[in-house]
Protein backbone atom coordinates (compact mmCIF):
# COMPACT_ATOMS: atom_id res chain seq x y z
CA UNK A 1 0.00 0.00 0.00
CA UNK A 2 1.46 3.59 -0.93
CA UNK A 3 -0.32 6.17 1.11
CA UNK A 4 -0.05 9.34 -0.52
CA UNK A 5 -0.46 13.11 1.36
CA UNK A 6 -3.70 13.69 -0.90
CA UNK A 7 -4.84 9.87 0.50
CA UNK A 8 -4.66 11.69 4.19
CA UNK A 9 -6.44 14.73 3.34
CA UNK A 10 -9.33 12.74 2.88
CA UNK A 11 -9.07 10.35 6.14
CA UNK A 12 -11.73 10.41 8.46
CA UNK A 13 -10.62 12.96 11.22
CA UNK A 14 -10.19 10.20 14.29
CA UNK A 15 -8.41 7.45 11.87
CA UNK A 16 -6.10 10.37 10.30
CA UNK A 17 -5.41 11.80 14.43
CA UNK A 18 -4.47 7.67 15.19
CA UNK A 19 -2.12 6.71 11.71
CA UNK A 20 -0.31 10.00 11.83
CA UNK A 21 0.23 9.51 15.72
CA UNK A 22 1.60 5.90 14.76
CA UNK A 23 3.90 7.23 12.41
CA UNK A 24 6.87 8.15 14.78
CA UNK A 25 6.92 4.28 16.63
CA UNK A 26 7.09 3.85 20.08
CA UNK A 27 7.25 7.15 22.22
CA UNK A 28 8.42 7.90 25.77
CA UNK A 29 5.74 7.49 28.39
CA UNK A 30 5.57 10.34 31.23
CA UNK A 31 3.23 11.90 33.25
CA UNK A 32 3.59 15.93 33.32
CA UNK A 33 2.66 17.58 36.56
CA UNK A 34 1.93 21.17 37.74
CA UNK A 35 0.45 23.15 40.21
CA UNK A 36 -1.68 26.22 39.35
CA UNK A 37 -0.67 29.72 41.69
CA UNK A 38 -4.28 28.78 43.11
CA UNK A 39 -2.55 25.40 44.50
CA UNK A 40 -4.71 22.61 42.04
CA UNK A 41 -2.00 20.08 41.30
CA UNK A 42 -2.64 18.66 37.66
CA UNK A 43 -1.19 15.51 35.92
CA UNK A 44 -1.58 15.02 32.03
CA UNK A 45 0.43 11.90 30.13
CA UNK A 46 2.71 13.29 27.87
CA UNK A 47 4.11 11.28 24.96
CA UNK A 48 6.02 13.87 23.59
CA UNK A 49 8.81 14.13 25.64
CA UNK A 50 12.69 14.27 24.64
CA UNK A 51 15.83 14.42 25.77
CA UNK A 52 17.31 18.05 24.42
CA UNK A 53 20.76 17.68 25.63
CA UNK A 54 23.01 16.31 28.57
CA UNK A 55 25.21 20.13 29.24
CA UNK A 56 22.80 21.39 30.65
CA UNK A 57 20.52 18.97 31.20
CA UNK A 58 17.67 19.62 28.90
CA UNK A 59 14.08 18.09 28.35
CA UNK A 60 11.18 18.89 25.93
CA UNK A 61 8.13 18.48 25.49
CA UNK A 62 5.54 19.06 22.57
CA UNK A 63 2.17 20.72 23.49
CA UNK A 64 -1.01 20.69 21.35
CA UNK A 65 -2.36 24.14 20.47
CA UNK A 66 -2.28 26.48 23.15
CA UNK A 67 -5.46 28.12 21.43
CA UNK A 68 -8.35 26.35 23.77
CA UNK A 69 -6.66 26.23 27.62
CA UNK A 70 -4.23 23.77 28.46
CA UNK A 71 -3.84 23.37 32.17
CA UNK A 72 -0.19 22.04 31.95
CA UNK A 73 1.03 24.55 29.45
CA UNK A 74 -0.80 27.43 31.85
CA UNK A 75 0.79 25.51 34.89
CA UNK A 76 3.94 25.30 33.65
CA UNK A 77 3.98 29.38 32.85
CA UNK A 78 2.46 30.85 36.10
CA UNK A 79 5.03 28.92 37.88
CA UNK A 80 8.28 28.32 36.11
CA UNK A 81 8.33 24.40 36.93
CA UNK A 82 7.09 20.43 35.98
CA UNK A 83 7.65 17.24 36.72
CA UNK A 84 8.23 14.24 34.37
CA UNK A 85 7.08 10.70 35.67
CA UNK A 86 7.58 7.61 33.80
CA UNK A 87 4.83 5.64 33.77
CA UNK A 88 5.20 2.40 34.51
CA UNK A 89 2.89 -0.82 33.73
CA UNK A 90 1.46 -1.02 37.14
CA UNK A 91 0.10 3.17 36.55
CA UNK A 92 -0.93 3.05 32.95
CA UNK A 93 -4.29 2.90 33.07
CA UNK A 94 -4.90 5.73 35.88
CA UNK A 95 -1.56 7.51 33.73
CA UNK A 96 -4.76 7.35 30.73
CA UNK A 97 -7.24 8.52 32.58
CA UNK A 98 -5.16 11.91 33.34
CA UNK A 99 -5.86 12.96 29.28
CA UNK A 100 -9.40 12.98 30.18
CA UNK A 101 -10.93 16.93 30.19
CA UNK A 102 -11.22 17.65 33.34
CA UNK A 103 -12.19 20.98 34.65
CA UNK A 104 -9.35 23.65 36.43
CA UNK A 105 -10.67 23.18 39.56
CA UNK A 106 -10.52 19.62 39.84
CA UNK A 107 -7.04 17.56 40.52
CA UNK A 108 -6.13 14.45 37.84
CA UNK A 109 -4.47 12.97 40.91
CA UNK A 110 -7.79 13.08 42.85
CA UNK A 111 -9.93 11.60 40.18
CA UNK A 112 -6.78 9.06 38.61
CA UNK A 113 -6.04 7.50 42.28
CA UNK A 114 -2.44 9.00 42.29
CA UNK A 115 -0.67 11.15 45.17
CA UNK A 116 1.30 14.44 45.00
CA UNK A 117 4.50 14.53 46.23
CA UNK A 118 6.61 17.96 47.23
CA UNK A 119 9.81 18.48 47.50
CA UNK A 120 11.69 21.91 48.37
CA UNK A 121 13.40 22.39 45.27
CA UNK A 122 10.80 22.62 42.53
CA UNK A 123 7.19 23.90 42.86
CA UNK A 124 5.24 21.34 40.90
CA UNK A 125 3.99 17.86 42.26
CA UNK A 126 5.35 14.73 41.50
CA UNK A 127 3.75 11.16 41.47
CA UNK A 128 4.33 9.35 43.97
CA UNK A 129 3.91 6.22 42.33
CA UNK A 130 6.26 6.37 39.70
CA UNK A 131 9.85 5.13 39.73
CA UNK A 132 11.59 7.79 38.19
CA UNK A 133 10.63 11.68 38.77
CA UNK A 134 12.65 14.08 37.02
CA UNK A 135 12.05 18.32 38.48
CA UNK A 136 12.62 20.91 35.89
CA UNK A 137 12.58 24.60 35.63
CA UNK A 138 11.23 25.82 32.38
CA UNK A 139 14.00 27.89 30.25
CA UNK A 140 12.64 28.02 27.10
CA UNK A 141 9.39 28.32 25.11
CA UNK A 142 9.47 27.82 21.02
CA UNK A 143 5.91 28.08 19.27
CA UNK A 144 6.20 26.06 15.91
CA UNK A 145 4.51 27.70 13.49
CA UNK A 146 3.72 25.12 11.24
CA UNK A 147 0.66 24.09 13.33
CA UNK A 148 1.24 26.46 16.35
CA UNK A 149 1.87 23.61 18.73
CA UNK A 150 4.49 24.89 21.31
CA UNK A 151 7.65 23.33 22.61
CA UNK A 152 8.87 24.04 26.14
CA UNK A 153 12.52 23.63 27.30
CA UNK A 154 13.18 22.57 30.77
CA UNK A 155 16.56 22.51 32.55
CA UNK A 156 16.85 19.40 35.02
CA UNK A 157 16.94 20.52 38.72
CA UNK A 158 16.18 16.96 40.32
CA UNK A 159 16.11 13.64 39.51
CA UNK A 160 14.21 11.20 42.08
CA UNK A 161 14.85 7.40 41.44
CA UNK A 162 15.64 3.80 42.96
CA UNK A 163 19.58 4.16 43.29
CA UNK A 164 20.23 0.07 42.24
CA UNK A 165 18.44 0.78 38.71
CA UNK A 166 21.42 3.06 37.78
CA UNK A 167 23.87 1.23 35.62
CA UNK A 168 27.80 2.02 36.25
CA UNK A 169 27.94 3.57 33.13
CA UNK A 170 25.23 6.06 34.08
CA UNK A 171 22.55 4.47 31.83
CA UNK A 172 18.79 4.26 33.89
CA UNK A 173 18.02 0.73 33.23
CA UNK A 174 14.21 1.66 32.57
CA UNK A 175 13.16 -1.83 32.42
CA UNK A 176 13.86 -3.02 35.98
CA UNK A 177 11.94 0.54 36.49
CA UNK A 178 8.98 -0.82 34.72
CA UNK A 179 8.83 1.82 32.26
CA UNK A 180 6.32 1.12 29.43
CA UNK A 181 6.59 3.09 26.05
CA UNK A 182 3.66 4.86 24.06
CA UNK A 183 2.22 4.23 20.64
CA UNK A 184 -0.60 6.22 18.51
CA UNK A 185 -2.46 7.46 21.15
CA UNK A 186 -4.26 4.92 22.78
CA UNK A 187 -1.53 1.94 23.08
CA UNK A 188 1.13 1.00 25.84
CA UNK A 189 3.34 -1.60 25.56
CA UNK A 190 5.86 -3.64 27.59
CA UNK A 191 10.05 -3.51 26.49
CA UNK A 192 12.23 -6.09 25.71
CA UNK A 193 15.89 -5.04 25.85
CA UNK A 194 17.90 -7.05 22.52
CA UNK A 195 21.46 -5.52 23.64
CA UNK A 196 23.64 -2.87 24.79
CA UNK A 197 26.29 -1.58 22.50
CA UNK A 198 29.56 0.27 22.62
CA UNK A 199 29.91 3.71 21.32
CA UNK A 200 30.12 3.46 17.74
CA UNK A 201 33.85 4.15 16.24
CA UNK A 202 34.38 4.35 12.23
CA UNK A 203 36.97 1.56 12.93
CA UNK A 204 35.16 -1.06 13.99
CA UNK A 205 32.65 -3.36 12.68
C1 LIG B 1 -1.19 8.58 25.11
C2 LIG B 1 -1.39 10.07 25.14
C3 LIG B 1 -0.34 10.92 24.87
C4 LIG B 1 -0.49 12.32 24.90
N1 LIG B 1 0.58 13.13 24.62
C5 LIG B 1 0.40 14.48 24.59
C6 LIG B 1 1.49 15.33 24.25
O1 LIG B 1 2.60 14.90 24.01
N2 LIG B 1 1.25 16.68 24.22
C7 LIG B 1 0.01 17.21 24.50
O2 LIG B 1 -0.15 18.45 24.45
N3 LIG B 1 -1.03 16.43 24.84
C8 LIG B 1 -0.86 15.07 24.89
N4 LIG B 1 -1.89 14.26 25.22
C9 LIG B 1 -3.17 14.88 25.59
C10 LIG B 1 -3.20 15.34 27.03
O3 LIG B 1 -2.93 14.27 27.93
C11 LIG B 1 -4.61 15.90 27.32
O4 LIG B 1 -4.86 16.97 26.44
C12 LIG B 1 -4.78 16.36 28.75
O5 LIG B 1 -6.17 16.53 28.97
C13 LIG B 1 -4.08 17.67 29.02
O6 LIG B 1 -4.45 18.03 30.31
P1 LIG B 1 -4.33 19.49 30.87
O7 LIG B 1 -5.37 20.36 30.20
O8 LIG B 1 -4.58 19.29 32.31
O9 LIG B 1 -2.95 19.96 30.55
C14 LIG B 1 -1.76 12.87 25.19
C15 LIG B 1 -2.84 12.02 25.47
C16 LIG B 1 -2.66 10.63 25.44
C17 LIG B 1 -3.82 9.73 25.75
Amino acid sequence: MNILSSDIDSMEKRFRINFINSLPGFKSANLIGTVSNSGIANLAVFSSVIHVGANPPLMGLLFRPVSVPRHTYLNIRETGHFTINHISDYLYKRAHQTSARYPDNVSEFDECGLTPEYTELVNAPYVKEAQIKIGLKLVEEKEIHSNATVFLIGQVEEVILPDSIILEDGVIDIEKARTVTISALNSYHKTELIDRLPYAKTDRE
